[in-house]
């Protein structure tokens, strides 16, 4: 289809196309005037019913960039605060005319959901529950590819919060296809249960053990407002036995990457040291998301992606 759902519905070679576009967006970010007319004329509306500062900024930036007209829709200031449902609202906006509905949503399948309700509008999935963060996904590829060189191969290490992590989810689908394998580690009530030891996947109870000898380390962010009892462990056991700090760092490869989808809880699964550290990519993983929603945008809006 012509969506931007999931990773799962990728092949690596829709992956390749998206992080080699996203290589020639990139040059546009650092032009002093920021602008082409690659999607002049077309329209994006963005509708988050989630918190969002990177992933709602960086689409409308990438539209912007790219020429295109874009505005937004929070849940807080819109009539979804009157009770107007999801169907309502995308049937809405469809009438007024938009080519691209980008969207967030707590619920998983929402996206999907959208594909369904409306005719014209491309839908991008910005997160839905704990499903999927495509680009989210995308952007870490590019990164770990930017400072790596290649993908195929490469360990990478992911800490934390899997349980509520779509970030996780779209890991799985978009690195495990271009090669790299995957440890997980975190504990026991915050790894889901639908995580089981597949070729190209390992499980680890210890994070020490995660990130031996990893190119790259993914810390996840402890999503404390999904959390229903309450953090367990506690917030400060937390940090000791699973935190990101720098004396754990030294486990794995002199030239580990640190990757973080943000926002960060800085002092729970990080250090300050470790994010502001020589090894973070953590700032570079926001500039590098507006280039790949830059090429995602252009790929679904001028015919190039068909997956
Ligand atoms: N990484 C990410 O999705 O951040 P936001 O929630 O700020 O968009």
């Amino acid at each position: 289809g012509k969506h931007v759902l999931g990773l799962e519905y990728f092949s690596p070679e829709e992956i390749q196309l998206v992080l080699s576009t996203a290589k020639e967006m990139k040059t546009i970010i650092h032009r002093d005037i920021k602008k082409v007319p690659t999607l002049r004329g077309k329209s994006i509306v963005t509708v988050f019913y989630e918190p969002s500062t990177r992933t709602r900024t960086s689409f409308e930036t990438a539209g912007k960039y790219l020429g295109a007209d874009v505005v937004n829709i929070t849940a807080g200031t819109s009539s979804i605060v009157k009770g107007e449902s999801l169907r309502d609202t995308l049937l809405t906006v469809e009438a007024m005319g938009f080519d691209a509905i980008v969207m967030r949503h707590k619920q998983e399948g929402a996206a999907e959901y959208a594909t369904k309700v409306v005719n014209h509008p491309v839908i991008i999935n910005a997160g839905d529950g704990a499903h999927a963060h495509p680009s989210q996904g995308l952007l870490n590829l590019f990164t770990l590819l930017e400072h790596k060189g290649h993908l195929e191969g490469l360990k990478v290490a992911v800490l934390g919060d899997i349980l509520h992590s779509r970030v996780a989810r779209s890991d799985i689908w978009g690195m495990r296809k271009m090669g790299i394998e995957l440890h997980f580690a975190g504990p026991k009530t915050l790894l889901p249960r639908f995580l089981s030891e597949e070729p190209g996947i390992v499980i680890h109870d210890r994070i020490e053990d995660a990130i031996k000898d990893a190119d790259a380390i993914e810390v996840l962010r402890i999503q404390l407002e999904r959390q229903k009892a309450g953090l367990f462990p506690s917030n400060r056991e937390y940090a000791r036995i699973f935190g990101i700090n720098n004396e754990r760092l030294a486990l794995a490869k002199d030239d580990v990457l640190i990757l973080h989808p943000g926002p960060m809880n800085k002092g729970l699964e990080i250090s300050p040291y470790v994010a502001y550290g020589n090894h973070s990519a953590i700032q570079e993983q926001v500039q590098n998301g507006v280039a790949v929603r830059m090429a995602l945008l252009t790929l679904v809006l001028t015919g190039g992606k068909q997956a």
